[in-house]
């Protein structure tokens, strides 16, 4: 089984709650059991955590690096705001899937840019829960 570390940020843990007309209506621990379900059927081993602080993200960011594990991360607003974030994710020498439940870009303006996306191997936005899934997809053929 490949590991697979999935990093998700701040507010995430109120997915389901939280302006669902943009986030939709999946909770958290959803996508994490829908993850869960898919790399058992794909052969990763998913470790799915989410943190409200930088540091946790970036201790975790490092720990795969150690490790060589593959991350895909939703940095939430993090993606827009944080140089700590993108140089522990310089660091990764596996593959790293940036993910978003919505599409930044069609968003407001200081969405539009995401520290992040300029060290991942690419980045999958605005399929709601499916992007998690999409992710897992497109790492089983990395
Ligand atoms: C998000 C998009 C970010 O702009 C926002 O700050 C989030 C969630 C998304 O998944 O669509 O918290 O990363």
């Amino acid at each position: 089984m490949r590991k697979v570390l999935i990093l998700n940020g701040p507010n995430l843990n109120k997915l389901g709650e939280r302006e669902p007309e943009v986030y939709g209506s999946t909770s958290l621990a959803d996508i994490e059991a829908m993850c869960t379900a898919y790399g058992n059927e794909n052969g990763f081993q998913v470790d799915f955590r989410q943190s409200n602080d930088e540091v946790d993200l970036i201790n975790w960011l490092q720990e795969a690096a150690s490790s060589g594990t593959s991350v895909i991360i939703n940095p939430a607003a993090y993606t827009h705001t944080s140089v700590a974030i993108r140089d522990a994710a310089s660091m990764l020498t596996a593959p790293l899937i940036e993910v978003h439940l919505s599409n930044p870009l069609s968003r407001e303006e200081f969405r539009h840019t995401s520290l992040v996306s300029g060290v991942a191997t690419g980045t999958i936005a605005g399929f709601g829960a499916q992007s998690y899934l999409l992710a897992l997809a497109a790492l089983s053929n990395l």
